[in-house]
Protein backbone atom coordinates (compact mmCIF):
# COMPACT_ATOMS: atom_id res chain seq x y z
CA UNK A 1 0.00 0.00 0.00
CA UNK A 2 1.16 3.46 -0.69
CA UNK A 3 0.67 4.80 2.55
CA UNK A 4 2.36 8.35 3.75
CA UNK A 5 5.48 7.57 5.66
CA UNK A 6 5.90 3.96 5.27
CA UNK A 7 9.18 2.20 6.25
CA UNK A 8 8.97 -0.01 3.13
CA UNK A 9 11.99 1.83 1.56
CA UNK A 10 13.81 2.07 4.78
CA UNK A 11 13.70 -1.44 6.09
CA UNK A 12 16.79 -2.48 5.78
CA UNK A 13 18.07 0.75 6.82
CA UNK A 14 16.15 0.50 10.35
CA UNK A 15 16.80 -3.37 10.37
CA UNK A 16 20.73 -2.89 10.17
CA UNK A 17 20.87 -0.30 12.57
CA UNK A 18 18.62 -2.12 15.48
CA UNK A 19 21.14 -4.97 15.17
CA UNK A 20 23.65 -2.47 15.20
CA UNK A 21 22.72 -1.48 18.55
CA UNK A 22 20.88 -4.13 19.95
CA UNK A 23 23.29 -7.46 18.57
CA UNK A 24 22.61 -10.04 15.78
CA UNK A 25 20.74 -12.05 17.49
CA UNK A 26 17.45 -11.01 18.56
CA UNK A 27 15.48 -13.90 19.13
CA UNK A 28 15.13 -14.14 22.59
CA UNK A 29 13.73 -10.32 21.98
CA UNK A 30 10.46 -9.01 22.35
CA UNK A 31 9.94 -5.94 19.58
CA UNK A 32 7.22 -3.71 19.40
CA UNK A 33 5.88 -1.26 16.47
CA UNK A 34 4.12 1.19 18.51
CA UNK A 35 2.77 3.51 15.26
CA UNK A 36 2.79 0.44 12.84
CA UNK A 37 0.75 1.62 9.68
CA UNK A 38 0.86 -0.56 7.19
CA UNK A 39 2.55 -3.49 9.51
CA UNK A 40 5.62 -3.01 7.19
CA UNK A 41 8.46 -2.57 10.11
CA UNK A 42 6.95 -5.52 12.15
CA UNK A 43 6.45 -7.85 9.25
CA UNK A 44 10.47 -7.74 8.71
CA UNK A 45 11.43 -8.14 11.95
CA UNK A 46 9.23 -10.73 12.91
CA UNK A 47 11.06 -13.32 11.51
CA UNK A 48 13.49 -12.82 13.73
CA UNK A 49 12.53 -12.09 17.27
CA UNK A 50 10.72 -13.87 19.52
CA UNK A 51 7.41 -11.99 19.85
CA UNK A 52 6.12 -8.46 17.86
CA UNK A 53 3.45 -6.42 19.77
CA UNK A 54 1.64 -3.73 16.93
CA UNK A 55 -0.41 -1.05 18.06
CA UNK A 56 -1.56 1.71 15.73
CA UNK A 57 -4.56 3.95 16.69
CA UNK A 58 -6.68 3.59 13.11
CA UNK A 59 -9.02 0.29 12.55
CA UNK A 60 -7.95 -0.25 8.86
CA UNK A 61 -4.04 -0.26 10.25
CA UNK A 62 -5.51 -2.67 13.37
CA UNK A 63 -6.87 -4.75 10.48
CA UNK A 64 -3.89 -4.95 8.29
CA UNK A 65 -1.66 -5.79 11.68
CA UNK A 66 -4.22 -8.37 12.94
CA UNK A 67 -3.73 -10.35 9.77
CA UNK A 68 0.41 -9.53 8.75
CA UNK A 69 1.48 -9.72 12.64
CA UNK A 70 -1.72 -11.87 14.17
CA UNK A 71 -1.61 -14.24 12.02
CA UNK A 72 0.27 -17.37 10.98
CA UNK A 73 -2.49 -18.97 8.09
CA UNK A 74 -2.89 -22.14 9.24
CA UNK A 75 -6.09 -21.83 7.31
CA UNK A 76 -7.45 -22.61 3.49
CA UNK A 77 -8.28 -19.26 1.92
CA UNK A 78 -8.39 -19.81 -1.91
CA UNK A 79 -11.70 -21.13 -1.71
CA UNK A 80 -13.10 -17.89 0.23
CA UNK A 81 -10.87 -15.07 -2.30
CA UNK A 82 -12.75 -17.28 -5.42
CA UNK A 83 -16.03 -17.25 -3.53
CA UNK A 84 -15.63 -13.65 -3.05
CA UNK A 85 -14.40 -12.87 -6.72
CA UNK A 86 -17.37 -15.04 -8.26
CA UNK A 87 -19.73 -12.51 -5.98
CA UNK A 88 -22.28 -10.18 -8.20
CA UNK A 89 -21.92 -6.71 -7.10
CA UNK A 90 -24.37 -5.02 -4.67
CA UNK A 91 -25.52 -1.47 -5.32
CA UNK A 92 -24.83 -0.68 -1.07
CA UNK A 93 -23.30 2.10 1.19
CA UNK A 94 -19.72 2.14 -1.17
CA UNK A 95 -21.53 2.59 -4.48
CA UNK A 96 -24.02 5.00 -3.68
CA UNK A 97 -21.46 7.40 -1.63
CA UNK A 98 -18.12 7.00 -2.95
CA UNK A 99 -18.76 5.25 -6.73
CA UNK A 100 -18.64 7.25 -9.73
CA UNK A 101 -22.83 6.23 -10.28
CA UNK A 102 -23.40 6.67 -6.87
CA UNK A 103 -26.23 9.52 -5.95
CA UNK A 104 -23.27 11.42 -3.84
CA UNK A 105 -21.29 11.45 -7.20
CA UNK A 106 -17.63 11.08 -5.43
CA UNK A 107 -15.32 9.58 -7.96
CA UNK A 108 -13.19 7.11 -5.59
CA UNK A 109 -14.19 4.07 -7.41
CA UNK A 110 -15.46 3.08 -10.92
CA UNK A 111 -19.57 2.14 -10.02
CA UNK A 112 -18.48 -1.72 -10.80
CA UNK A 113 -15.63 -1.50 -8.18
CA UNK A 114 -17.77 0.26 -5.67
CA UNK A 115 -20.73 -2.30 -6.29
CA UNK A 116 -17.89 -5.14 -5.65
CA UNK A 117 -16.90 -3.59 -2.49
CA UNK A 118 -20.14 -3.89 -0.63
CA UNK A 119 -21.09 -7.48 -2.17
CA UNK A 120 -17.57 -8.79 -0.71
CA UNK A 121 -17.79 -6.82 2.52
CA UNK A 122 -21.25 -7.57 2.99
CA UNK A 123 -20.02 -11.30 2.52
CA UNK A 124 -17.18 -11.30 4.83
CA UNK A 125 -19.50 -9.90 7.95
CA UNK A 126 -21.97 -12.90 7.03
CA UNK A 127 -19.56 -15.68 6.87
CA UNK A 128 -18.10 -13.92 10.49
CA UNK A 129 -22.18 -13.67 11.77
CA UNK A 130 -22.85 -17.23 10.63
CA UNK A 131 -19.52 -18.63 12.01
CA UNK A 132 -18.47 -20.17 8.84
CA UNK A 133 -15.43 -18.19 9.10
CA UNK A 134 -12.81 -18.08 12.02
CA UNK A 135 -11.75 -14.59 13.70
CA UNK A 136 -8.43 -15.06 11.86
CA UNK A 137 -10.18 -15.82 8.20
CA UNK A 138 -11.96 -12.55 9.17
CA UNK A 139 -9.32 -10.43 9.13
CA UNK A 140 -7.37 -11.90 6.69
CA UNK A 141 -9.92 -11.43 4.15
CA UNK A 142 -10.79 -7.65 5.54
CA UNK A 143 -7.06 -6.95 4.48
CA UNK A 144 -7.11 -8.63 1.55
CA UNK A 145 -10.03 -6.19 0.78
CA UNK A 146 -8.55 -2.80 2.03
CA UNK A 147 -4.91 -3.88 -0.29
CA UNK A 148 -7.14 -4.91 -3.23
CA UNK A 149 -9.77 -1.74 -2.89
CA UNK A 150 -6.53 0.32 -2.88
CA UNK A 151 -5.04 -0.62 -6.04
CA UNK A 152 -8.31 0.50 -7.90
CA UNK A 153 -8.99 3.13 -6.01
CA UNK A 154 -9.43 6.87 -8.17
CA UNK A 155 -6.93 9.39 -5.80
CA UNK A 156 -4.11 10.88 -6.25
CA UNK A 157 -1.97 8.97 -3.51
CA UNK A 158 -4.47 10.01 -0.11
CA UNK A 159 -8.64 9.54 0.08
CA UNK A 160 -8.59 13.15 0.60
CA UNK A 161 -9.69 13.85 -2.53
CA UNK A 162 -10.50 11.79 -5.43
CA UNK A 163 -9.51 12.64 -9.13
CA UNK A 164 -12.14 13.64 -11.85
CA UNK A 165 -11.98 11.35 -14.24
CA UNK A 166 -11.53 7.92 -13.79
CA UNK A 167 -7.21 7.29 -13.77
CA UNK A 168 -6.21 3.90 -15.72
CA UNK A 169 -5.12 1.83 -12.87
CA UNK A 170 -8.96 2.42 -11.01
CA UNK A 171 -11.03 1.36 -14.43
CA UNK A 172 -9.25 -1.66 -13.78
CA UNK A 173 -11.95 -4.43 -12.41
CA UNK A 174 -11.55 -5.58 -8.34
CA UNK A 175 -9.61 -8.53 -7.95
CA UNK A 176 -9.49 -9.85 -4.29
CA UNK A 177 -5.59 -11.09 -3.90
CA UNK A 178 -4.62 -12.80 -0.69
CA UNK A 179 -2.93 -10.72 1.92
CA UNK A 180 -0.49 -13.09 3.48
CA UNK A 181 2.88 -12.91 4.37
CA UNK A 182 5.02 -15.33 1.75
CA UNK A 183 7.33 -16.36 3.99
CA UNK A 184 6.69 -20.00 5.49
CA UNK A 185 5.81 -19.72 9.02
CA UNK A 186 6.17 -23.43 9.91
CA UNK A 187 9.59 -23.94 8.36
CA UNK A 188 11.03 -21.23 10.53
CA UNK A 189 9.31 -22.12 13.60
CA UNK A 190 7.34 -19.22 13.99
CA UNK A 191 3.79 -21.28 14.58
CA UNK A 192 4.60 -20.07 18.09
CA UNK A 193 5.27 -17.03 18.34
CA UNK A 194 2.78 -15.07 20.26
CA UNK A 195 2.40 -11.90 18.61
CA UNK A 196 -0.10 -8.88 19.96
CA UNK A 197 -2.30 -6.63 17.89
CA UNK A 198 -3.71 -3.39 19.33
CA UNK A 199 -5.97 -0.55 17.92
CA UNK A 200 -4.72 2.61 21.06
CA UNK A 201 -3.41 5.22 21.08
CA UNK A 202 0.32 4.92 21.71
CA UNK A 203 0.67 6.85 24.36
CA UNK A 204 -1.77 5.07 26.47
CA UNK A 205 -1.10 1.71 24.92
CA UNK A 206 2.77 1.86 26.01
CA UNK A 207 1.36 2.14 29.78
CA UNK A 208 0.38 -1.37 29.39
CA UNK A 209 3.21 -3.09 27.66
CA UNK A 210 7.00 -4.27 28.08
CA UNK A 211 9.39 -5.38 25.68
CA UNK A 212 13.11 -5.17 24.71
CA UNK A 213 13.13 -3.32 21.51
CA UNK A 214 10.67 -0.13 20.59
CA UNK A 215 10.38 1.42 17.27
CA UNK A 216 8.44 4.19 17.01
CA UNK A 217 7.30 5.97 13.99
CA UNK A 218 4.42 8.68 14.57
CA UNK A 219 3.35 11.16 12.18
CA UNK A 220 5.49 14.14 11.39
CA UNK A 221 3.34 16.74 10.48
CA UNK A 222 -0.61 18.13 10.54
CA UNK A 223 -1.88 15.54 8.31
CA UNK A 224 -3.83 13.12 10.32
CA UNK A 225 -4.33 9.63 8.73
CA UNK A 226 -7.69 9.10 10.14
CA UNK A 227 -8.70 11.94 7.61
CA UNK A 228 -6.18 10.63 4.99
CA UNK A 229 -6.92 7.22 5.32
CA UNK A 230 -10.67 7.62 5.74
CA UNK A 231 -12.32 5.53 3.15
CA UNK A 232 -10.13 2.62 4.32
CA UNK A 233 -11.92 3.13 7.97
CA UNK A 234 -15.14 3.09 6.15
CA UNK A 235 -14.81 -0.11 4.02
CA UNK A 236 -12.92 -1.72 7.33
CA UNK A 237 -15.82 -0.69 9.74
CA UNK A 238 -18.64 -0.95 7.43
CA UNK A 239 -20.95 0.67 9.53
CA UNK A 240 -23.40 3.41 9.14
CA UNK A 241 -23.15 7.06 9.44
CA UNK A 242 -24.11 10.14 7.11
CA UNK A 243 -20.74 11.03 4.95
CA UNK A 244 -19.66 14.97 5.23
CA UNK A 245 -18.96 17.00 2.05
CA UNK A 246 -17.83 16.77 -1.06
CA UNK A 247 -15.00 13.93 -0.16
CA UNK A 248 -17.36 11.86 1.95
CA UNK A 249 -15.19 12.25 5.24
CA UNK A 250 -16.33 10.37 8.45
CA UNK A 251 -15.71 11.68 12.17
CA UNK A 252 -11.59 10.84 12.61
CA UNK A 253 -9.12 10.76 15.61
CA UNK A 254 -6.86 13.84 16.09
CA UNK A 255 -3.67 12.61 17.14
CA UNK A 256 -1.73 14.95 19.36
CA UNK A 257 1.17 13.69 16.99
CA UNK A 258 0.36 15.83 14.32
CA UNK A 259 -0.37 19.06 16.62
CA UNK A 260 2.39 21.72 16.92
CA UNK A 261 1.70 22.47 20.42
CA UNK A 262 0.96 18.95 21.94
CA UNK A 263 3.81 16.36 20.34
CA UNK A 264 6.92 17.36 22.19
CA UNK A 265 4.83 16.84 25.50
CA UNK A 266 3.50 13.44 24.12
CA UNK A 267 6.51 12.45 22.98
CA UNK A 268 8.25 13.49 26.20
CA UNK A 269 5.39 11.33 28.34
CA UNK A 270 5.57 8.03 26.15
CA UNK A 271 10.03 8.07 26.20
CA UNK A 272 9.15 8.24 30.21
CA UNK A 273 6.65 5.81 30.26
CA UNK A 274 8.49 3.33 28.08
CA UNK A 275 9.25 -0.35 29.44
CA UNK A 276 11.97 -0.73 26.85
CA UNK A 277 15.34 -1.21 26.77
CA UNK A 278 16.45 0.07 23.21
CA UNK A 279 13.87 2.77 22.06
CA UNK A 280 14.40 3.63 17.86
CA UNK A 281 12.61 6.78 16.73
CA UNK A 282 11.81 7.64 13.17
CA UNK A 283 11.09 11.45 12.37
CA UNK A 284 12.63 13.35 9.52
CA UNK A 285 13.88 17.05 9.01
CA UNK A 286 10.47 18.61 7.68
CA UNK A 287 8.79 16.96 11.10
CA UNK A 288 7.11 18.80 13.59
CA UNK A 289 9.86 18.44 16.82
CA UNK A 290 12.91 19.58 15.27
CA UNK A 291 16.17 16.86 15.94
CA UNK A 292 17.52 18.79 18.89
CA UNK A 293 14.23 18.61 20.29
CA UNK A 294 14.71 15.39 20.11
CA UNK A 295 17.97 14.69 21.10
CA UNK A 296 17.44 16.79 24.46
CA UNK A 297 14.29 14.91 25.41
CA UNK A 298 16.23 11.45 24.59
CA UNK A 299 19.48 12.20 26.27
CA UNK A 300 17.73 12.75 29.92
CA UNK A 301 16.82 9.29 29.86
CA UNK A 302 19.64 7.22 28.85
CA UNK A 303 22.65 7.24 26.04
CA UNK A 304 21.57 8.58 22.85
CA UNK A 305 22.94 8.65 19.24
CA UNK A 306 21.69 9.11 15.91
CA UNK A 307 21.66 7.88 12.41
CA UNK A 308 20.64 9.87 8.93
CA UNK A 309 19.75 8.74 5.87
CA UNK A 310 18.92 10.82 2.83
CA UNK A 311 15.56 9.86 1.29
CA UNK A 312 12.81 10.96 -1.28
CA UNK A 313 10.00 11.13 0.35
CA UNK A 314 6.45 9.93 -0.33
CA UNK A 315 4.86 13.13 -2.09
CA UNK A 316 0.95 13.36 -1.82
CA UNK A 317 1.11 16.33 -4.00
CA UNK A 318 1.95 15.10 -7.31
CA UNK A 319 2.04 18.98 -8.58
CA UNK A 320 4.69 19.77 -6.11
CA UNK A 321 7.88 19.66 -8.39
CA UNK A 322 10.10 16.77 -7.48
CA UNK A 323 13.57 17.81 -8.25
CA UNK A 324 13.18 21.16 -6.18
CA UNK A 325 15.60 21.19 -3.37
CA UNK A 326 12.74 21.34 -0.34
CA UNK A 327 11.64 17.75 -1.72
CA UNK A 328 14.99 16.08 -0.54
CA UNK A 329 14.41 14.74 3.21
CA UNK A 330 16.76 13.26 6.13
CA UNK A 331 15.59 10.51 7.43
CA UNK A 332 16.45 10.09 11.14
CA UNK A 333 17.06 7.41 13.40
CA UNK A 334 17.15 8.46 16.84
CA UNK A 335 18.72 5.79 18.69
CA UNK A 336 18.18 5.63 22.89
CA UNK A 337 19.64 3.53 25.26
CA UNK A 338 17.41 4.00 28.30
CA UNK A 339 18.85 3.79 31.51
CA UNK A 340 17.65 1.41 34.18
C1 LIG B 1 4.44 7.39 9.78
S1 LIG B 1 2.99 6.38 9.94
C2 LIG B 1 3.65 4.78 10.28
C3 LIG B 1 4.09 4.08 9.04
C4 LIG B 1 4.53 2.66 9.25
N1 LIG B 1 5.79 2.56 9.97
C5 LIG B 1 4.64 1.96 7.91
O1 LIG B 1 5.78 1.76 7.43
O2 LIG B 1 3.61 1.66 7.34
C6 LIG B 1 2.32 6.90 11.47
C7 LIG B 1 1.20 6.05 12.02
O3 LIG B 1 0.87 6.51 13.32
C8 LIG B 1 -0.51 6.32 13.53
N2 LIG B 1 -0.88 7.21 14.65
C9 LIG B 1 -1.05 8.56 14.63
N3 LIG B 1 -1.30 9.02 15.88
C10 LIG B 1 -1.28 7.93 16.70
C11 LIG B 1 -1.46 7.78 18.10
N4 LIG B 1 -1.70 8.82 18.90
N5 LIG B 1 -1.36 6.53 18.61
C12 LIG B 1 -1.12 5.45 17.80
N6 LIG B 1 -0.95 5.56 16.47
C13 LIG B 1 -1.02 6.78 15.92
C14 LIG B 1 -1.14 6.64 12.19
O4 LIG B 1 -2.40 6.05 12.07
C15 LIG B 1 -0.09 6.09 11.22
O5 LIG B 1 -0.43 4.80 10.80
Amino acid sequence: MNYIGSKHKLSSFIFETVTETCGKDLSQKVFCDLFAGTGIVGRNFRPHVKQVIANDVEYYSYVLNRNYIGNYFEFEYQNLLDELNALKGNKGFIFENYSEAGKAGRNYFTSENGQKIDAVRLQIEHWKKSKTISEDQYFFLLASLLESADKVANTASVYGAYLKHIKNSAAKPLIIKAAKIQKNLFSDGLANQENRVFQKDANQQIKEIEGDILYLDPPYNARQYGANYHLLNTIAKYDTFVPKGKTGLRDYYKSDWCKTGEVLKSFEELIENAQFKYIFLSYNNEGLMSQEQVQSVMERFGKYSLKTKKYQRFKADKTENRNHKASETFEYLHILEKSP
